[in-house]
This record gives structure tokens, sequence and C-alpha cells, in this order.
């Protein structure tokens, strides 16, 4: 494949490594750079240091073919590219903004080193605003230099979902670019073809309109889930089914079934932070957002619902019983620890006394450095877990979770009981193997 374009991608996280990737297997020559020279020492040997699926195949090969090279050397990349992606994190400060230092530290960068004209694309989730600002600290870089190269900022927010980002990357639903320069756009779009065979779904707008867009998406699917979650916790009082009412409500072409799934609060690195950058967004221009503050509050509340179920059927003394818990990353397909609803459950048990025995595909390494040592064991197969064990309590609806041998739950817990934070299970089943089920929403 001829080599077309010659990319720096600033940061390797999902986001810069999955993008720089993926522009690396279309024949792009991709830059890929991270201030950490022990992550990018570890790149360049085919460790990757996240686990997701085809990641790890497609960075070894194109490495070897030398699509894409890993470095701490932000110059030599900058002068070998025309295109520089900003991929880095936007982390949640103490207040709930977004902390741009990373974002506007790499701006300055780019201002000091830039040797011919540039086009800067930033990717990194930015409140409204933020690309003025990127403008604005690299003219005054060049300015000081007394230089003049022309560059463009285009915001093109990345909208990959962990556990399937290569695939969303590979098959987006939609490429927004934030932009008035016609050259820019040109060449984004050229970029991106290969990816995006339906051009319809090229959306071209303002730069500040593609930031919102950004996190106007993920409030949206948010304020889904805790909206759904809070009609669960109705259902629980009235009688209704949660996982009826579901269906009810998702056969309504307008509104949809996905992100209607009640369960134990949403995690992860990106709805929690956005959702609060977005309410910080709000208040700095004099507006209450009050839909989002009730979403990310529904959402912390959630985290609790399955220990109030476990301290209801226990009562509030813990001591003596151990818990088998299934799953510990904030969604299946990821070894993500961000957030997830396993780590407020677990140390809830610890609180009240109990302990924990647990059991993930892919997150228990990350999860030793982050939950309590004491009382939490951790063990290499599914069903080993249950041994000993007076509950079965399943927080990430890992595919190996959805459909195990019920007879062997029942027989091995001590008092056969399951509280399933995802609504998984079938409540007839469960009760024909004699086990006491407890869900969400029912
Ligand atoms: C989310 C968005 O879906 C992506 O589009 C976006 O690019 C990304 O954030 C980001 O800003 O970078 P992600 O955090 O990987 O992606 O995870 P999701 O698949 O969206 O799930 C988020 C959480 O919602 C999980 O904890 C999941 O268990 C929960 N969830 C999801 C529910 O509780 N119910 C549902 O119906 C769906």
């Amino acid at each position: 494949m001829v080599v077309k374009i010659n990319i720096t991608v600033i940061g390797t996280g999902y986001v810069g490594l999955v993008t720089g990737t993926c522009f690396s297997d279309l024949g792009n020559r991709v830059y890929c750079v991270d201030i950490d020279e022990n992550k990018i020492n570890a790149l360049k040997k085919g460790i990757i240091p996240i686990y997701e699926p085809d990641l790890e195949k497609l960075v070894v090969k194109n490495y070897e073919k030398e699509n894409i090279i890993f470095t701490t050397e932000l110059e030599i990349s900058l002068t070998n590219s025309n295109i520089c992606f900003i991929c880095v994190g936007t982390p949640a400060s103490d207040d709930g903004e977004a902390d741009l230092t990373a974002v506007f530290e790499i701006a300055k960068n780019i201002g000091k080193l830039m040797n011919h004209d540039m086009i800067v694309v930033t990717k990194s989730t930015v409140p409204v605003g933020t690309g003025d600002k990127i403008k604005s600290i690299i003219s005054k870089e060049l300015k000081d230099r007394g230089v003049e190269y022309g560059f463009e900022v285009v915001s093109n927010p990345e909208f990959l979902k962990e556990g399937t980002a290569v695939k969303d990357s590979m098959r987006p639903d939609r490429v927004i670019i934030g932009s008035d320069n016609d050259k820019a756009i040109a060449i984004l779009k050229e970029l991106y073809a290969p990816y995006v065979k339906n051009h319809e779904r090229f959306i071209i707008m303002d730069i500040k309109s593609a930031e919102m867009s950004k996190y106007a998406s993920n409030a949206m699917l948010a304020t889904r889930i805790s909206f759904m979650n809070e009609i669960a916790n109705i259902c629980e009082k009235t009688g209704a089914d949660v996982n009826q009412v579901r269906l009810g409500v998702g056969s309504d072409a307008r509104i949809g079934y996905s992100f209607l799934y009640a369960g134990c609060g949403y995690g992860g690195s990106c709805f929690p932070k956005d959702v609060k950058a977005l309410i910080k967004t709000g208040e700095n221009v004099g507006y209450t957002p009050k839909i989002l503050k009730e979403v990310e509050r529904i959402n912390q509340n959630q985290k609790y619902v399955i220990i109030n179920k476990i301290k209801k059927h226990f009562g509030d003394d813990l001591t003596g019983l151990k818990f088998a818990v299934w799953g510990l990353s904030f969604k299946p397909g990821t070894d993500d620890m961000r957030e997830a609803p396993s780590i407020v459950i677990i140390n809830e048990i610890l609180k009240a006394g109990g302990s924990v025995k647990t059991y993930d595909p892919k997150s228990m390494e990350l999860s030793k450095t982050i939950l309590p040592k004491d009382n939490v064991e951790y063990v290499s197969k599914r069903d080993q877990v249950l041994d000993n064990c007076d509950a079965l309590i399943l927080v990430t609806e890992w595919n190996e979770f959805k459909s195990p041998d019920f007879n062997k739950i029942a027989k091995t817990l001590k008092s056969p009981v399951i509280f399933d934070g995802r609504n998984q299970y079938d409540d007839e089943v469960l009760s024909k193997f004699g086990i006491k089920y407890y869900r969400i929403g029912r």
C-alpha cells in the first residue's frame, strides 16, 4: 500500500492509540507521540497498555510495516507531518471542570516547534470555546518566534466506545468536522474516506458546535440511562417490571431500544466526567443545567441499589458472610475500572463486615491495585468464585456470565441467592432452581 498522509497523533491513550493505529492501517504514516517514555518503549515491543479487542495485532502489524512510529519526539513528528491530532486526556478537576492543562501545553509546544503550515485537530473531548483558545496559544508562540506559518484548528470529536474501539473507528456512525476552512475539511474527508463509505456520514459544522456535539451526545446517553434507572426505582415500588417497560418504551421508533438498560449505574472515564464538565460549562456562563445535575445524582445513588438489596436480605451487618462477585470492570469488553460500580459495591460489603471472592476476565490485575487488599480474594475461573460463598452478585455482564450453570450455583452457594446488577437472568428459570433472585427494577 502506498503511504498517503503523514500524521502526528499526540497522546497514546484510548483515543490516540486507536485513532493512530486505524489511520496507519490505511497505509498512512502515523507518528504516535507520548511524553511517557516507558509507554512508548513498551509499545515498540508490542506491549499495549490497555485491553481492547483487535488492537494489539493491528499495532504490531503496522509497527512492523513502519506505518506507525512510536516516539517521544514531538519536533521530529511535526516536521514530518502536515496534520496533527491532539488526543490527550481531559480529566475532571476537583470542581468538575475539564482540566485542559495537557491540551494547552501541547498547543504551546505545537506553536514552538512547527516549521511549516499545519492542520491541528482536536480529538480530545474539550469544552466549547477551547478551539479558539488553542488558536490564540499557537498564534502567540508563532508571533514570539517571529515566524508566520499558516495553521487551522479543527474540532473532530471522537465517539468510539471502549471494548469496540477499533470497530467503532473503522465504521463510525458519523465523522464530525468542526471547521470553516475548506482545505482542512477536504484533507480530513480524504483521510477518513476509506472508513466512511457513505459520505452522508460526514457532518461539517462550526468548531464550537462540534465541541458541544460531543458533550451533548454523551450527556444524552447518560440521561437515558439515569432516566431508566429512575423508572426502575419507581417500578420496584409499584410492582411494574423495568424489563417489560423497556420493551414498551423502546419499540417507539422515535425512542429506540439502545441505552435503555437499567442497572447499577454507568461508569467509565467518559460519562461521569463529561456530564460534570457540561454542568460546569453551563454554570460558567450563568446557566444551571438542572437535568444534568439529576442525571449525575441518580447515577451516584444507583451504585448503592444492589448493596441496599443485599442489606434488606441479610441485614445491615454482613459479618461472616462471603459474597461471590462476577465482573469488576465498568462494562464488558474492557479492563477499565474507572468509576466502576464494583468499587462501590465491594467497599460497602467490606464496610458492613462481609468479605468478597471475585472473578473478572480482564480487570483483576488492575483491580488488585484499586480495591482494598484485606478480605478480597481473586480466583481465575468463573465457577471457582462460588465455593464457600453465601450469595452471588453480578456486576458486569461479560458474555461468560450470561448463561451460567444455575444448578451448580444452587448447589454451591450456601443460601442460593443472586443479586443481579444488570438484569441478565430470567426470574422464572431461577425460581425453578430454587434460587432467590433480586434484580433491578422489579
Ligand atoms: C462512551 C460513549 O458511548 C462513546 O460514544 C464515547 O466516545 C465515549 O464514552 C467517550 O466519550 O470517549 P464508553 O465510556 O466506552 O463510551 O462506554 P459505554 O458503552 O457508552 O457505556 C457507559 C456506561 O453506561 C457503562 O457503565 C454501561 O454499563 C452503562 N450503560 C450503558 C447502562 O447502564 N445502560 C445502558 O443501557 C447502556
